[in-house]
């Protein structure tokens, strides 16, 4: 990848706000994302991160703002082609197979080699033995190692992660901690909102803080660390720092 392609953005958000009657969801934010950047969306409960995520994603009509992946503007068909998502909440159909579920997104994005593929993704998760069985048979947690297959399968340049950490046991966040890295070492451009701070800490070049739908913190821990004076500063730390109310 050449230095100008590396700086190309990925993500364009421009004066972003989005109203639910007189609740703010996501109040005149700008953001852009850089190709190959993986980007932590931290910030407290009703920040506004998974509303954000879904105006980004095209499953939300902004209010006002102007929104482009790659260069499409959003919900378009080649917007779409270029992202992949995964909600907080599995949208799964009970009535389909975990085979189904991947072998139909495989061919919406006409992933090549897709068997050999979903089978390592599904061995990774160790729901391999899962493979033919309804959805509605599964517990919380494969449907969410399903539904973050679903989106890791794709062959997209960007992928939102909506809290992807939510219900996994611990090896299978160390699992989604080794593929996120690995997303990122072929130059995927990730978004991910996350609690669980741990996990991302390592991978992300870049953390964003929302609160009340504004950001109200960015940059690299070191950035972060060093507005804040405190040269050892977790991630933790860092949030429970910016987001406390004065
Ligand atoms: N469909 C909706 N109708 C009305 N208000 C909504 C709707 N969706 C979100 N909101 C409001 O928008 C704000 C942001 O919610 P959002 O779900 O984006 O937060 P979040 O940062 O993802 O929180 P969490 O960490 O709990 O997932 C909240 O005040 C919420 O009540
Ligand atoms: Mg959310």
């Amino acid at each position: 990848m050449t230095e100008s392609e590396h700086m190309q953005p990925m993500l364009e958000v421009y004066n972003l706000s989005k109203k639910f009657g007189k609740n703010i969801g996501v109040d005149q934010l700008n953001l852009i994302l850089h190709r190959g950047e993986v980007v932590g969306l931290l910030g407290p409960n009703g920040a506004g991160k998974s509303t954000l995520i879904k105006c980004i994603v095209g499953l939300l009509r902004p209010s006002e703002g102007e929104i482009s992946i790659n260069g499409h503007i959003r919900g378009s068909r080649s917007a779409r082609q270029m992202s992949a998502y995964v909600p907080e909440i599995p949208q799964l159909y009970g009535m389909l197979s975990v085979w189904q579920h991947l072998q139909f997104i495989t061919g919406a994005y006409e992933v090549e080699n897709w068997e050999e593929k979903v089978e390592a993704l599904l061995k990774m998760f160790e729901i391999w033995d899962k493979k033919d069985d309804f959805v509605k048979t599964l517990s919380k947690g494969m449907r969410q190692k399903l539904s973050l297959c679903c989106g890791v399968i794709s062959n997209a340049p960007v992928l939102f992660l909506d809290e992807p950490m939510v219900g996994l046991d611990p090896k299978a966040i160390k699992n989604l901690k080794d593929l996120i890295q690995k997303l990122k070492d072929e130059g995927k451009t990730l978004f991910i909102s996350t609690h669980l701070l741990d996990p991302i800490e390592m991978v992300c070049s870049r953390v964003i803080v929302l609160k009340k739908g504004k950001i109200i913190a960015e940059g690299s821990l070191e950035d972060l660390r060093n507005q804040l004076g405190e040269e050892h500063a977790s991630l933790e730390e860092i949030f429970l720092e910016v987001t406390a109310d004065v």
